[in-house]
């Protein structure tokens, strides 16, 4: 029987779910607030709906006759889209509200960690009183790391000590009055990220990959969902050793072990400090950008990933070519604090080069492309070396033209690598 795949989501992630899936022996169909040109090019029937809209997701799902649904986006994960899906009879990849709470709330996340005793957890409070929270700021002895339990896009959390004072950190939590907050121990060293294809309780995990929050060049301005990514041709980065890579599965292992039932990707965000890998959190997803990275080197076919899945086996071996890889984002200007939508943006495809392009969350309307509030495109280079990759993704910017977008030169650059590696060197005390 061809499978038919529901790819719910319009982002750059998604765009990379579509095109692993565009050689697969399925009929691709996808859904999306946005118009996502690469995503409409290669499905064969694209909706624009409210993803958060379970009823609408579904309502897709039976009139395309949907075997199995791909769920890119955390937010109609928390919206309960996996289970209105299940209970409709069609398989979902992506797990259900309640196992989506390992990020969808970052106070569940913790205390499953802890009461789970999986290894790798920060020290950690929640509160839900502004107050409370202020003086334990006041009390603990160390820099904490704020952060609302609830979803944020990744641009909610204020670290003291790196980018507020304690001052400002409380100030910041009377402000900004979340309902509850999580104070936990500031971790210092260098973030990573593994993504396991978890199902039926078995997992299996992609190389490495470095995201880059911070909006501007040397890891300077607010945080965002992401400007760009690498990873190398082996599965840990070049400031990790093979332990470092293998000690962090063994804190997926214990995550997997513990969630039951848990389907989907697991995203382990960590940081590798002079101590070895800590949680920084869990995605229940896929990285937007890692996908990027992840998805056009994974050389078996992703469809054989959940057709395993549906049919109650776990994930079939994965292979990866041994090639490293660099996303760079484009972004609309002023991304993340005041970004400017609606602006029409040109995409010389022909420009790209030997890069991928992926489009994210641009709108195609009847006469071009615009912008929204959120990242635009990003191109891939791949090659033998990071600084190979890095150059090709580099020259595929010229897409962009001299158009109003923002985008990070330095990512994946061997100057912002060696500065990796010597952080982790001096944390090691090498
Ligand atoms: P999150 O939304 O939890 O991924 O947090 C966003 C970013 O804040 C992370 O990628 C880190 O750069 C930073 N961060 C989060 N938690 C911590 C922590 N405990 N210590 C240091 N930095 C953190
Ligand atoms: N790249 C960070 C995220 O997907 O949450």
């Amino acid at each position: 029987m061809r499978e038919i795949v529901l790819l719910i989501g319009g982002g750059g992630r998604e765009h990379a779910i579509a095109r692993t899936l565009e050689d697969s022996e399925a009929d691709l169909y996808a859904c999306a607030g946005n118009r996502n040109p690469g995503i409409a090019r290669i499905a064969v029937g694209f909706e624009s709906l409210e993803t958060t809209d379970p009823d609408a997701v579904v309502e897709y799902a039976e009139d395309v006759g949907a075997t199995i649904a791909v769920i890119g986006p955390e937010a109609p994960l928390e919206a309960g889209v996996a289970d209105a899906l299940e209970a409709a009879g069609v398989y979902a990849f992506g797990p259900k509200e309640t196992d989506a709470r390992i990020e969808t709330d970052k106070a569940f996340q913790r205390r499953f960690m802890a009461e789970n005793d999986v290894p790798g957890c920060p020290d950690f409070e929640t509160f839900e009183d502004t107050e409370a929270a202020c003086e334990f700021v006041d009390e603990y002895d160390g820099d904490l790391a704020i952060k609302p339990a609830g979803l944020t896009g990744g641009k909610g959390v204020k670290v003291i000590g790196d980018q507020v004072t304690a001052e400002e950190g409380k100030e910041y939590i009377r402000e900004s009055d979340y309902d509850r907050i999580v104070l936990e121990e500031r971790l210092i060293g260098e973030e990573f990220t593994i993504q396991a294809f978890v199902a039926n309780g078995e997992f299996e995990t992609a190389p490495a990959v470095q995201d880059h929050k911070r909006a501007y060049e040397g890891d300077e301005g607010p945080n965002t969902g992401g400007m760009g990514s690498y990873s190398d041709a082996t599965n840990e980065l070049p400031f990790m050793t093979s332990e470092d890579y293998d000690e962090a599965v063994s804190i997926i292992e214990a995550t997997v072990d513990a969630l039951e039932d848990y389907r989907g990707i697991l995203y382990g965000q960590f940081m590798l400090t002079a101590e070895g890998p800590r949680v920084v959190e869990f995605n229940a997803r896929f990285g937007d950008p890692e996908a990027m990275n992840t998805l056009p080197v994974l050389e078996t076919d992703f469809l054989d990933v959940l057709v395993a899945a549906r049919d109650g086996e776990g994930p079939p071996e994965l292979e990866f070519a041994d090639q490293a890889t660099v996303c760079k984002y484009a972004v609309p200007e002023g991304y993340p604090t005041d970004p400017e939508a609606g602006a029409k943006v040109r995409v010389d495809e022909e420009s790209a080069g030997d890069a991928l392009l992926y489009y994210a969350s641009v709108d195609e309307r009847d006469d071009g492309i615009y912008t929204t509030t959120s990242r635009s495109f990003a191109v891939v280079g791949i090659a033998d070396s990071i600084t190979e990759a890095e150059e090709i993704a580099e020259d595929a910017l010229a897409v962009a033209g001299d158009d109003g977008l923002h985008m990070r030169h330095d990512i994946g650059k061997p100057d912002l690598v060696q500065r990796r590696i010597d952080h982790v060197e001096e944390l090691r005390g090498n």
